[in-house]
């Protein structure tokens, strides 16, 4: 019988890799759920209803609420995407204008889109090679301050190398304009259980996402919704339930119930082991060349820039493969490595020796063109994005309006988003990122 999807796993499994990517638990050998089959059942009598929870889906979600300091938490069974789509649904009706960082994830994009609301885009200071980026608070008070229109701001914090804004600075601007802040915290779910809790709620943010399958030992599309604000909170099932299957898988939902006893077990003190690792990883890492993030990161993320040690995608997939590691992310620039206490000792042992057996060297300069601020939007993002489109070579594209979000890699800045004008600069730029077609409205 042909089963592609399995043969490629087991594939996988072969080869035994350190798993430095998601989800979280990488595989281990955890009896976290058990036999899970018999679990997989629907919302029947006694198992409640996840947009209309009463009974054990809401006795969780009020443990979550416990442990976050949030007025209201809903579990969603399809990642933060589906909490993000929510959150952008309850923060402002559509037609509305949106202050959005640019370092924003594709599903915010197609959300804004879906919902029609229209993002004034703050660009962010970027670290060389485009690993990492933050938004200044100054910006966000400077747009604010000009443009009353805006009704909320959304960020993204961490961002996919971990680097993280002033979220605390940004929610005291926000609450001085009377603008909710929304937070991408897909990448931080277990940043409340740091030694210095760094999750949005605690520094102020009015409603966050965290995909707990990212970087907890939960089965992917686990994630939570935070609510800070109860006008929210009391429309908040009714607008997640426009987005979400109404069959939410109840393995999702018990592998976010189960992680509760870790969470309040040891989590905090395999954080703080990992993140004393990290550190001295990172030191090694900084002799052998590589560009460390300087801004305040996730303690467990290994992001390295590794156009300064001398590497490019091809040559560092091949060593990093070569040692029997599998990253979350790699690019001409840049590396993401997702470690946790869930690798075993044998994957940390690797990526010491592979980070060893390099020779010392100063990190080289390394110019990178930047994401430049687009010049203008001829449609609106729904528009852009529901219209017709096709597809075109970027030689052919000057002067026509952008249909898809494309970013010179997944979690980067998006070199232009639906509704936007290409001018030849930005172009220039794709043809140098190695993006050759793109949509465009017909
Ligand atoms: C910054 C960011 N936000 C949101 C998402 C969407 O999260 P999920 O995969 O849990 O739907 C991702 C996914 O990688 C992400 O990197």
């Amino acid at each position: 019988m042909k089963t592609p999807i399995q043969k490629a796993l087991e594939a996988y499994l072969q080869k035994d890799m350190a798993r430095f990517h998601m989800p979280g638990h990488k595989g281990a050998p955890l009896d976290l759920l058990g036999p899970v089959l018999p679990y997989d059942v629907t919302e029947i009598l006694g198992t409640d209803s996840l947009y209309d929870a009463s009974e054990c889906i809401r006795e969780t979600e009020r443990e979550y609420e416990r442990l976050y300091g949030s007025r209201r938490t809903l579990i969603s069974a399809g990642g933060s995407t589906l909490c993000i789509q929510t959150m952008l649904a309850l923060a402002a009706p559509a037609g509305s204008t949106i202050l959005a960082g640019r370092n924003i994830h594709v599903s915010a994009v197609n959300a804004m889109g879906l919902l029609d609301l229209r993002p004034q885009w703050i660009f962010p200071q970027q670290n060389p090679g485009g690993v990492g980026s933050v938004i200044l608070p100054r910006d966000v008070e400077q747009a604010l301050a000009q443009n009353p229109e805006i009704r909320a701001v959304y960020l993204t914090s961490p961002d996919y190398f971990g680097v993280m804004s002033d979220l605390k600075t940004i929610g005291e601007i926000c609450r001085r304009f009377s603008v909710p802040l929304l937070v991408d915290n897909a990448h931080g779910a277990h940043f409340a259980f740091l030694e210095e809790n760094l999750h949005p709620m605690a520094l102020g943010a009015t409603a966050c996402c965290d995909s707990l399958h990212k970087t907890l030992p939960v089965i992917t599309g686990g994630a939570l919704l935070h609510l800070a604000d109860e006008r929210m909170a009391q429309n908040a099932k009714q607008a997640m339930s426009m987005f979400g299957t109404t069959s939410p898988s109840y393995l999702i939902m018990l592998s976010v119930d189960r992680v509760l006893d870790y969470i309040q077990g040891d989590l905090r003190e395999d954080l703080k082991k990992t993140g004393d690792m990290v550190k001295e990883l990172r030191q090694l890492a900084a002799s052998k060349g590589f560009f460390i993030p300087p801004q305040r990161c996730d303690p467990t993320r290994l992001t390295l820039g590794i156009a300064q040690a001398g590497f490019d995608r091809e040559r560092f997939g091949k060593l990093l493969r070569a040692h029997g590691m599998e990253p979350e992310y790699l690019s001409d620039t840049g590396c993401v490595l997702l470690l946790s206490v869930f690798n075993r000792e044998k994957d940390m042992d690797r990526l010491w020796r592979m980070l060893r057996s390099l020779p010392d060297r100063e990190p080289a300069f390394v110019d990178i063109p930047k994401v430049e601020q687009p010049v203008c939007s001829a449609l609106t993002l729904r528009q852009a994005l529901l219209g017709e489109r096709e597809e075109l070579e970027v030689s052919q594209l000057e002067g026509r309006i952008c249909a898809c979000v494309k970013s010179p890699c997944p979690p980067g800045i998006p070199l232009a988003v639906p509704g936007e004008k290409l001018e030849k600069n930005m172009l220039i730029l794709m043809k140098k990122y190695g993006i050759d077609t793109l949509y465009v409205v017909k």
